[in-house]
């Protein structure tokens, strides 16, 4: 009998639709990891409002839209728990019972919570709830006994957090919370279309849910070797957005194509066609998925339930040992 698959969990705030960024840095990931862990993916949305506070209105939508795109991306809603945070109340539950062992030094030496402070300068940002907000991380990921926890580089601080407090409550109760451990995205890099990284704050992205016009409207607009004027001129594909792009899309021709740009064989506008026609391969099968969503709105109604009552079944049988082992049973 094969053993069976360890718990992984991991969350995503909803911020509107996601981009081939977030699609190859995270998403894709999550995709795979599907095949060798028992998945629970969360739509954050009261982690979103830690900082959308003022102005929540649009988590609603964002969180549809953010499930369509994690299914039309392949997260398949049968093998893997997908849920809303706020939808399974332990969460909240579990925040607060850690939020009495967790020393305050632990969270304001989080290097997020001064930087983000900084970086979003015209937000007051001093509210109890930011600064909670890795601790509610915490909570996410305890709440299933999770082992393994897909990430970014720029959350392994909320990993380490996560482990110590895990490590605090097993000492101080009874041994409830596995440590888990981070588990670095591999991350394929894409650009943006100027060349920066790609990011909703700069204008730059192509969404996983843009149309065949958008996406040729993008493709035009990248950015290649400025050095090059005639078609003829020896091209740079290392200073090339198209060349970066080919790299990850193309990735049997594009040897070929950068020779033939270095010897000036091939023209910027020929490259761009080739990188539209297989962008939007790529993206075809992603963009049928979406409309069949779209076109039936009961369907991701359902999978949100269902995600839901799966997960609350778990995370209410850690909160029974967590309220056991915190003596909270009359
Ligand atoms: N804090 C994460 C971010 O901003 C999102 C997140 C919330 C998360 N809960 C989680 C990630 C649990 C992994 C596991 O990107």
């Amino acid at each position: 009998m094969t053993p069976p698959m360890k718990p992984l969990m991991s969350g995503m705030r909803p911020t509107g639709r996601l981009h081939l960024g977030n699609l190859l840095g995270a998403l894709d990931n999550w995709v795979r990891l599907q095949d060798a862990y028992n998945c629970f993916f969360s739509v954050v949305d009261w982690h979103a409002l830690t900082t959308v506070y003022e102005d929540p209105g649009e988590i609603s939508a964002n969180i549809r839209e953010m499930v369509i795109d994690w299914v039309s991306a392949g997260l398949d809603p049968e093998r893997s728990v997908l849920f809303v945070q706020s939808h399974v109340k332990e969460h909240a539950e579990l925040h607060l019972l850690l939020s009495m062992i967790i020393p305050i030094p632990w969270l304001e030496r989080v290097p997020t919570y001064k930087d983000q402070i900084q970086q979003l300068k015209g937000k007051d940002l001093s509210t109890y709830g930011f600064l909670g907000y890795p601790l509610l991380q915490s909570a996410d990921i305890l709440v299933y006994q999770a082992e393994v926890v897909p990430v970014g580089e720029d959350q392994l601080p909320h990993l380490e957090l996560t482990r110590e407090v895990a490590r605090r409550f097993n000492y101080l109760y009874e041994p409830v919370f596995p440590e888990p451990q981070a588990l670095l995205n591999r991350v394929r890099l894409l650009p943006g279309t100027d060349g920066r990284k790609m990011s909703k704050s700069y204008d730059n992205c192509i969404s996983m849910s843009a149309s065949p016009e958008e996406v040729k409207q993008k493709v035009q607009q990248m950015v290649t070797d400025p050095a090059r004027i005639h078609k003829t001129d020896p091209g740079h594909p290392e200073v090339c957005v198209v060349h970066k792009f080919l790299q990850v899309f193309d990735t049997e021709t594009v040897g070929e194509t950068e020779d033939d740009c270095r010897a000036g064989r091939i023209g910027c506008v020929a490259c761009k066609k080739r990188l539209l026609t297989r962008l939007n391969a790529f993206l075809d099968p992603i963009r049928e998925r979406r409309a069949l969503l779209e076109g039936q709105p009961g369907l991701v109604d359902g999978i949100i339930a269902d995600g839901a009552e799966r997960a609350r079944r778990i995370a209410a049988d850690t909160m029974e040992r967590v309220r056991a082992a915190m003596k909270l049973r009359v």
